[in-house]
């Protein structure tokens, strides 16, 4: 049996209609568009605002113009994976709704949890699905409705996140595709970026919601430092073992968390930005769904054969870096 690598043959995305601009963030903590925009390269992001709407709402729209775009019947689907730190529900999976909402009647489906590298590492999970010749086609998405989990009176997070969802197809590729990828996580005992409550550890009780522990935290400044440094040394780590320079890859497409960490990293792979793709300033930090928002935003400009270094960094704390060979 003869290996067969996987390649995306369509990309969709969601994002909520409402935008959460820097003036209305002034109106809810001490903050301004100054210190957002030079800090993070952050204008807006889009929020949910529907109560009744969350992962499984925005994954499965996504899916559907993926779907569409690859020319696939959601029936022909081998397996669904969904990388999410905000799940509808701790469980069933977020994968189950959305299979069950899609149609995609043979398939199996399980939610995987890498925050912002969450992608990253669907991605290759669905990958070496394919490569196994286990499944034929696969569904990998990435989303999070960041809003449900952020905390709008903690000033140094709440204007970093949106709500977003992004998802690709994976078949066979006679060429090109996925070619490598690389990922490492280090446990942060530290809780360096965590999520106090909610799980068996911490549960919800009266003092978990009045403590605010439902919400995520972050030590911003370290994270930056350990970001800045593994999102840079992942992507020189998977170049070097493919021989590329930063001439030969066309896109470095960057999870968004701040524009000073994707220029460094650009700077770090010596690639200019103009083949950095960025959109930090519209979605802000979508977690899991900022990799494939980028692919998205930029498909009409992949050309066959274009060399691509996707690389993210989040809580976990988890980083990673995939190379792949655009051929749709
Ligand atoms: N508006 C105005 N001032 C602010 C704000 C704000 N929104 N937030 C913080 N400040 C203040 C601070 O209080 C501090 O004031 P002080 O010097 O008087 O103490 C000052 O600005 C500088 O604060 P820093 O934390 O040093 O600011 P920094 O330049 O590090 O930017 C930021 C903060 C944007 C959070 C940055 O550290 C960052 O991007 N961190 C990494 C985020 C990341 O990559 N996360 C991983 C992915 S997320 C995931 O996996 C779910």
């Amino acid at each position: 049996m003869s290996l067969k690598r996987a390649k995306i043959t369509g990309v969709g995305r969601y994002v909520p209609e409402y935008v959460l601009t820097n003036a209305e963030l002034e109106t809810l903590v001490d903050t301004n568009d100054e210190w957002i925009r030079s800090r993070t390269g952050i204008s807006e992001r889009r929020i949910l605002k529907d109560p009744e709407k969350a992962t499984a709402f925005m994954a499965e729209k996504a899916s559907r113009e993926a779907l569409e775009e690859a020319g696939v019947d959601a029936s022909e689907i081998d397996a669904i994976v969904i990388a999410t730190v905000t799940p509808d529900y701790i469980f069933p999976a977020t994968a189950a709704l959305v299979q069950k909402r899609i149609g995609a009647t043979k398939a199996y489906g399980f939610d995987l949890s890498a925050a912002c590298s969450g992608f990253l590492y669907a991605l290759s999970t669905g990958g070496m699905m394919i490569e196994s010749g286990r499944a034929k086609k696969v569904l990998v998405v990435g989303a999070d409705k960041m809003s449900a989990i952020v905390d709008y009176t903690d000033r140094t997070t709440c204007i970093l996140f949106g709500d977003a969802a992004g998802a690709v197809v994976l078949e066979e590729a006679d060429s090109g595709g996925l070619i490598d990828f690389v990922h490492h996580t280090e446990g942060d005992e530290d809780c360096m970026l965590y999520q106090p409550a909610g799980g068996s550890l911490r549960p919800a009780s009266i003092e978990t919601v009045q403590n605010r522990m439902h919400s995520l935290r972050q030590d911003g400044r370290s994270v930056f430092k350990k970001a800045t440094e593994g999102m840079a040394d992942v992507s020189l780590e998977i170049m070097e073992r493919n021989n590329l320079k930063g001439d030969d890859v066309a896109w470095l497409v960057p999870h968004q968390a701040n524009l000073r960490i994707i220029n460094a990293t650009a700077r770090r792979v010596g690639l200019s930005t103009d083949k950095v793709m960025v959109n930090i300033d519209k979605y802000g930090n979508t977690t899991a769904a900022t990799i494939p928002l980028c692919l998205y935003d930029w498909k009409d400009k992949l050309k066959n054969g274009d060399k691509l270094i996707l690389s993210a960094f989040g809580g976990g704390l988890t980083w990673g870096a995939v190379y792949l060979e655009w051929n749709k």
